[in-house]
């Protein structure tokens, strides 16, 4: 049987952690795969989730287990995070999900059970792994422009231009804030009207809001997820917990269900709770209920947004640090753009050739794309990076 098997193709993102990992150079820089790093290098676990380990610890009397959807506080607490009320609590149908890729890959499916002709629009470019599910579970796709590589911001008259095209029942995934790859977003006006548009083919939005404090803070992060909850009669968001809490390796996420009304969120749940129930049976428990602990105990919880703030303007001032290095060694504003994308990542626009250029000259790795991971810099190495983008001629 297994000599039947066709190798698959690698994820680009997983494969140039391994190269990274065989290099052996020290002084080397890892800009790829998108994990928070403090000036150390070190991917630190936050002050509040170690609190509230101790406190499970401490508590926790059983590991028995829960139900299909997870743990409902952990529901409670997630919807309130990154809808805070924008639908009533009624319209929403929620299940825990191994990271937000397990989200994803669960409004994937219910799409395919509510509506296995449905096409599924993606951004170009968009994180590899949503064409890769999509073409796994044999879905129709097609995409939208959304980068313009000239200003490196968002192409949004191609991408209204193209989303024109969208059919009854389509579905359109949305990067709820921090674009990834690119690092840009819409403003609110292009969010209404995009919102506006789908509304009006009838389409139906997939949000997948991944980084929820890593661009412009909590509240502001999910104002765009809020708006399309808000607007429209159905859509589905796909949330993780991996960045913003800092804890990758636990797999946690929550896939949300908006529906028309209380009785369809009932079935909405039901067929929720059955994709689960197929694919893995109970949902990861153990980030869910540190993140539920943090969210409802108001000390954790305002220690865990001071220090995500930390990490944020962390960001933010290594974009500036960059964006000037640049200015300064290029003696031209053409990487301001830097500067103003938001969340881990940023696309400077540049040919695989000079990528690998980068890589082989400077130990520097990002992605084939050109998509760098902000937070894998530190002050003492965004000098490094400005020069050997110069000198690689992007
Ligand atoms: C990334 O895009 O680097 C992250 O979302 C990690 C991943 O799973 O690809």
């Amino acid at each position: 049987m297994l000599e039947h098997l066709k190798e698959q193709p690698a994820d680009k993102i997983l494969m140039l952690m391994q190269t990274f990992r065989e290099d052996p150079r020290t002084d080397k820089i890892d800009l790829g795969v998108g994990v928070y790093k403090d000036p150390t290098g070190n991917t630190p676990v936050m002050r509040a989730v170690k609190a509230a380990e101790e406190i499970l610890l401490e508590t926790q009397a059983t590991k028995s287990y829960v139900g299909l959807a997870g743990d409902p506080a952990f529901s409670d607490a997630m919807i309130g995070l990154v809808l805070d009320g924008a639908v009533a609590r009624e319209r929403v149908a929620a299940v825990a999900t191994p990271g937000g890729t397990g989200a994803i890959r669960q409004a994937l499916e219910l799409i395919r059970l509510a509506s296995p002709e449905a096409t599924v629009w993606l951004s170009a470019p968009t994180w590899p792994n949503h064409p890769s599910i999509i073409k796994y579970l044999g879905m129709k796709m097609a995409e939208y422009r959304y980068f313009d590589e000239a200003t490196r911001g968002v192409d949004f008259d191609g991408m209204i231009a193209d989303l024109g095209a969208l059919k009854e029942g389509d579905v359109v995934l949305l990067h709820g804030c921090c674009h990834n790859p690119t690092g840009a977003n819409l403003n609110d006006e292009q969010w209404k009207e995009t919102i506006a548009l789908i509304k009006a083919k009838g389409a139906v939005p997939l949000v997948d809001i991944a980084y929820q404090g890593f661009g412009d803070g909590l509240e502001a992060d999910a104002a765009a997820t809020r708006l399309v909850a808000a607007g429209v009669d159905e859509c589905l968001i796909a949330a993780s917990c991996s960045k913003n809490f800092g804890i990758y390796r636990e797999r946690t996420g929550i896939l949300m269900a908006i529906a028309r009304d209380a009785g369809q969120t009932k079935l909405a749940q039901q067929n929720m709770n059955f994709l689960n129930r197929q694919n893995f049976s109970f949902p990861p428990d153990h980030g869910a209920r540190v993140v539920t602990t943090i969210l409802t105990t108001p000390e954790l919880r305002a220690d865990w947004e001071a220090e995500l703030e930390e990490v944020r303007n962390t960001m933010l001032g290594l974009r500036t640090q960059l964006a000037d290095e640049l200015r300064r060694l290029s003696n031209s504003d053409r990487f301001d753009f830097i500067a103003h994308h938001r969340g881990m990542f940023s696309r400077i626009g540049t040919t695989p050739d000079k990528v690998e250029t980068m890589r082989a000259n400077n130990g520097i790795y990002m992605v084939s794309d050109s998509r760098m991971n902000i937070a894998g810099l530190n002050t003492g190495t965004v000098p490094l990076l400005a020069k050997a983008i110069i000198d690689a001629g992007v």
